[in-house]
């Protein structure tokens, strides 16, 4: 186990590696108790640094040889570090010996074994894990990787490449040796053996060879397979036809396996998932599930262009390959949703998970630049800000080079580092090399403030209108608040794109002054100075400013509207993210309100008409009616707030929720009606969309139902949870019953249990859906504490965990914030319990008191012991500490 102690590790102190390892040739002699690793590597002394000492990273294993040159040597063990001094000039062959325990191996890091089986997750650092090694992602190698098992135990002996040979050792064990041609960071290095059976297909891509696609499943699930098949399928002919980038192995396999820290993770050739992200079929997996599916599994392999072939010079550059892949599995599930406004829908869910995540935690303790600057333990730095602020970033970038421009910048990158350890500047360079005349390159250093500025910028406008002159005069500024280490920050270049529409709903054309003609009905401002001014002329009548069309930039925009002006935009902006947006201000408006207690606590006609509007208009997709219908989260009220008393958010929610639930009665009744029937189960954004709706009405209605003791909706929903032919609608209702605290939740939370008992994610959607309920008189929290006992739970499994305690501790603001503070003591004790399992796990659940200094009280104080009482564990462990350290700074 790694000892707290580990000093900052600072971006600055980058130095290039002492050696070079140039091949690695891996035997496992496998076995839960002892392993046995024999590492023989080709090692070469980096000329710049003449007399250096070879220092090997391990952790957690048992060294018993050292040989170099077939010579045993002297060498020293310190700080987890092997270390080997007086080492020759020329190239020479280390060989090491060591082995581990990978039964014992509960932190998911390095070798371990899942439901019978072993895999590996070497990301960031669980290779040191496996063997002494220089476990940086600037050391590149070739692979060769021998594995020796139980034959009956251990079927399927996989690594990365290519399978060269295969056999019998003995009667009980056999071996398999797999070579990787292309040259990989160790973080990429994998092996599976287990006993799976797999899907195959064989493809043939654009440049015409013929490749062979696995996914590796225990034997039950393989009729769970076929969507993750058809996503990598497709990801593969995407990445050819948007990117001109090709699969470069003969075979791609995709693992599945049930304990994992993390989604995925994109080992070269050997893809290893947490189930929850590659197994699927109607019965067992919601419409979110498919979604989830296919952009991870696009994600994945996307990354083995940019991750793999391109990797990260150092762990701070972890965004370049993240941010970029992002942003590429997003436009992957755009195109692939199709419609326009389908691909609104994807975007506005994006941007609901940023400002749901990224926004607070700039927000917070743990704010840090998409490249960070220092760290304690690099786990802790795969965050919302490295992944998908970082996916805004490229995605401003795209923007301001245009997708053609955007797509030369790639190959130019590919050109220039293909092969190559390098950093986000790199990154950032060939883009705008490849686009001389854009905005993006002129402005590249200011760009760059994205990279290495914390913080959510905030964007202020104010337009006035001249009908004398009939021009509309848009003033900008831009600001943003001081984070740990950051207190002043410099202007960003932040794009703006945006329209003007009239309140007679015409999107008018804009004409900006000094330009010869108009530019049509939106362009792209560039705001880089803190303030300008842009005038628009020939403006027929006085506009509403449409700002940051399609979330431009990853700012708080405060336009100041009032109402007026976001109905005018709710009905007629012809970009459907600022129609959505509209309807946000609109709804949190009025929940602010009814929190601060000032302003009316019922909701005004006006408003309820609106949403009427939305829900009843033929032309708009349900999918967008159901993201206008639901209210802005708790967590996103909250972050409007300097202080936070989550039970007064609560309240002011739930009843607002009510009232939308008993005004449009008939409405969510109609609207159940005319989407509840979907036919034949597909996932396709049109189907998937009425769910979303119909399920949204059912729980409205339930909700209604329950305050009147009216069990009418509760026992159509007790009827639809039974008959359901697939889990969304099955999950919807059993979430309507449950959500309304209806009685007969009970029945059907038992029954659900009963019907899946076997299917590890769908129970732990039961754990989820009761944790997650919305709090009433403590119950929630109570069953979520009792939950704890069920013999289905364990905190082994990160998944099961996650499905209880993350619900509980980051989805249910109002279960977990309790006066008596006993969510923070159970918290709390949660913490230090998993922690001495799994520290990246702890170190997740940590976080879920970040904010506690914008508590009110009691909860600040309160929060603030529970946090003490973590940082005061004996043996804490480096993740746990650097979250609760910065959290009490
Ligand atoms: N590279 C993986 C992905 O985003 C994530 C792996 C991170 N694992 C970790 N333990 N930090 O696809
Ligand atoms: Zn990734």
């Amino acid at each position: 186990m790694r000892e707290g102690t580990a000093p900052l590790i600072r971006r600055e102190d980058y130095t290039a590696p002492a050696f070079w390892i140039r091949t690695v040739d891996l035997t496992f002699d496998l076995d839960p108790a002892k392993t046995l690793v024999i590492n023989k590597m080709a090692v070469e002394r980096n000329p710049d640094q003449p007399g250096a000492s070879l220092r090997l990273d391990g952790e957690d294993i048992n060294l018993t040889r050292v040989l170099v040159d077939g010579e045993p040597v002297s060498f020293r063990v310190e700080n987890q570090q092997l270390v080997l001094d007086n080492l020759p000039d020329q190239p020479f062959a280390l060989e090491i010996r060591t082995t581990c325990a990978p039964g014992k191996n509960t932190q998911l890091s390095g070798l371990y074994t899942s439901g019978g089986g072993f895999f590996t997750q070497c990301e960031a650092l669980g290779f040191r894990r496996i063997t002494y090694f220089l476990d940086r992602p600037d050391v590149m190698s070739v692979y060769k990787v021998t594995l020796k098992a139980d034959k009956l135990k251990y079927p399927v002996l996989l690594s990365n490449g290519n399978l060269v040979e295969q056999g019998a050792i003995d009667a009980d064990r056999h071996y398999a040796v797999w070579e990787d041609p292309h040259p990989k960071p160790c973080y990429l290095f994998a092996l599976v053996a287990a006993d799976l059976v797999s899907r195959e297909q064989r493809v043939r891509t654009r440049l015409g060879k013929e490749h062979l696609l696995q996914i590796f499943v225990r034997a039950g699930d393989l009729d769970k397979t076929e969507h993750a098949m058809q996503s990598l399928m497709a990801s593969i002919s995407w990445d050819e036809i948007r990117f001109g980038l090709s699969l470069d192995l003969e075979r791609f396999m995709i693992v599945a396996v049930s304990d994992f820290n993390m989604g995925a993770m994109e080992n070269k050739g050997l893809n290893i998932f947490n189930t929850k992200f590659v197994l699927a079929n109607p019965a067992t997996a919601t419409d979110v599930d498919f979604g989830n599916v296919e952009s991870v599994v696009a994600h994945e392999y996307f990354h083995n262009w940019t991750g793999n072939r391109v990797t990260c010079r150092d762990w701070f550059q972890l965004s370049l390959k993240e941010g970029l892949t992002v942003f590429r599995d997003q436009q992957f599930s755009q195109d692939m949703a199709g419609s326009a406004s389908a691909r609104a829908v994807k975007r506005i869910e994006d941007v609901r998970t940023l400002r749901q995540l990224q926004f607070p935690e700039d927000a917070g303790p743990m704010a840090h630049p998409v490249r960070p600057d220092s760290y304690m333990a690099i786990d802790n730095f795969y965050t919302a800000t490295v992944y998908e602020k970082g996916a805004e970033v490229v995605r401003m970038m795209h923007t301001l080079v245009g997708e053609a421009g955007f797509a030369e910048g790639m190959k130019l990158y590919f050109q220039r580092h293909d092969g190559h350890a390098v950093t986000c500047d790199d990154f950032a360079q060939a883009i705008a090399d490849a686009n001389p005349e854009s905005e993006l390159t002129k402005r590249l250093d200011q760009f760059k403030h994205w990279y290495t500025q914390a913080g959510t910028p905030r964007v202020q406008a104010r337009g006035s209108y001249s009908a004398e002159h009939k021009t509309y005069t848009l003033h900008l500024s831009q600001n943003c608040a001081p984070t740990a280490g950051q207190p002043a920050k410099l202007p960003f270049v932040i794009p703006v794109a945006m329209g003007l529409v009239a309140h007679d709903g015409r999107n008018l054309n804009l004409h900006l002054e000094g330009e010869a003609l108009p530019i049509g009905t939106d362009t792209v401002l560039v705001l880089s100075e803190p303030e300008q001014t842009f005038t628009f002329v020939h403006v027929p009548v006085e506009p509403v400013p449409s700002l940051l069309r399609g979330f431009s930039a990853p700012v708080v925009l405060q336009a100041e509207l009032g109402d007026d002006a976001l109905f005018t935009l709710l009905t007629h902006d012809k970009d459907p993210f600022n129609r959505w947006e509209a309807a946000q201000r609109l709804a949190l408006r009025r929940l602010l309100q009814a929190v601060s207690g000032h302003g009316p606590a019922e909701l005004d006609p006006r408003f309820i008409q609106a949403l009427r509007g939305v829900l009843r208009n033929a032309e708009l997709d349900a999918a967008f009616k159901e993201l206008v219908l639901t209210l802005p989260s708790e967590a996103y009220v909250a972050e409007q707030l300097d202080t936070v008393d989550p039970q007064r958010i609560h309240t002011a929610r739930e009843s607002l929720k009510l009232q939308l639930a008993k005004a449009l009665h008939e409405d969510w009744i109609w609207a159940w009606e005319q989407h509840n029937d979907c036919g034949a189960y597909s996932p396709d954004p049109v189907s998937s969309g009425r769910r979303a709706l119909a399920n949204l009405a059912l729980s409205m209605l339930c909700l209604d139902g329950a305050t009147r003791h009216n069990p009418i909706w509760t026992g159509k929903a007790f009827q639809r949870f039974k008959d359901a032919n697939n889990m969304t609608d099955r999950l919807g209702a059993l979430g309507a019953l449950v959500n309304s605290h209806a009685d007969l939740a009970p029945d059907a939370l038992s029954r659900f249990h009963e019907q899946f008992r076997d299917e590890p994610l769908v129970i732990d959607k039961w754990f989820t859906l009761q944790a997650a309920a919305p709090e009433k008189d403590g119950k929630v929290f109570a069953r979520a504490k009792a939950l704890m006992q069920h013999p289905d739970f364990t905190l082994r499994t990160p998944n099961r965990a996650r499905s209880l305690l993350m619900a509980l501790c980051q989805m249910n603001p109002a279960a977990f914030h309790r006066p008596d503070a006993a969510g923070y003591v159970f918290w709390a004790d949660r913490v230090i319990e998993i922690d001495s399992i799994n520290p990246q796990l702890a170190a997740r659940l940590a976080r879920a008191l970040d904010h506690w200094r914008r508590l009110a009280e009691p909860y600040r104080t309160a929060a603030r012991e529970a946090l003490g009482r973590v940082m005061a564990k004996p043996d804490l462990s480096d993740d746990v500490r650097e979250i609760v350290t910065r959290a009490l700074q």
